[in-house]
């Protein structure tokens, strides 16, 4: 499902990404780790089709994706999910609007948003908030409707940016289970972390990377 094939990008004379190659079969789980400065936020970017890498090939299904056209990249960008680290959640809308307005955009019905938003609510534990502002909710909470919104349309792919990074422990981890169920129900699933507690929790494949280059690659491990 995604091939990433000798991928190398630059910034200024400095590779941030240097000959990165592996594959992801659909259902994987992968954990991209790797200490600060390491690539990772680089390396989502691009696959997700936000930074133009300089040598290399991206494939995500049919999609070649650094060679989208930008009517292009919209519909591949629907076809994934992307979930970051500092939320980007709408404050004028609800937590119940923030994950419907992801439907809104591509006109389903209101009868189809409505049921939908509620079921994605409930499976991240939001029916309580649905009636809430970003303002009132916890970190924790935030971060789950950040979850719901890049998960309601069904998502082939999941791509996960620090998405435990501003939570305590407690809610790290309960995330990190929260993203293995989203993976049992045949979403793929991408994270970039260093948080060690929550891939070791996942117990996954790990790709560590450093210095812009993969050092390991490996089935069911840990950080
Ligand atoms: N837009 C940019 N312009 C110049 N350099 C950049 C840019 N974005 C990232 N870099 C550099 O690329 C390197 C990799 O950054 P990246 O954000 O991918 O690391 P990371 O592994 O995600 O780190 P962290 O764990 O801190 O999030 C860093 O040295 C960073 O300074
Ligand atoms: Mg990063």
């Amino acid at each position: 499902m995604l091939v990433i094939e000798n991928v190398t990008k630059k910034f200024g004379n400095k590779k941030v990404l240097d000959g990165v190659s592996f594959k992801a079969d659909a259902g994987e789980f992968i954990s991209i780790i790797g200490p600060s400065g390491a690539g990772k936020t680089t390396l989502i970017h691009a696959l997700i089709g936000a930074e133009k890498i300089d040598a290399g090939r991206i494939y995500v299904d049919q999609y070649n994706v650094n060679r989208l056209h930008s009517n292009k990249i919209q519909e591949y960008r629907r076809k994934i999910g992307i979930v970051f680290q500092d939320y980007k959640l709408l404050p004028h809308k609800t937590v119940f609007e923030n994950v419907a307005f992801a439907l809104e955009v591509s006109g389903y019905s209101k009868d189809f948003i409505k049921k939908r938003t509620t079921e994605v609510l409930r499976l991240t534990g939001l029916e309580d908030q649905r009636n809430n502002f970003p303002k009132e909710l916890a970190g924790g909470e935030k971060q789950r409707t950040a979850l719901a919104r890049a998960i309601v349309h069904d998502p082939e792919l999941l791509f996960a940016d620090e998405p435990t990074g501003n939570l305590d422990p407690d809610n790290a981890i309960a995330l990190a289970h929260l993203l293995l169920k989203i993976n049992k129900g045949g979403t793929t699933i991408i994270v970039a972390t260093h948080n060690k507690e929550v891939v070791n929790t996942f117990k996954k494949r790990v790709i560590a990377i450093d210095g812009g280059k993969i050092i390991s690659d490996k089935k069911n491990s840990g950080y």
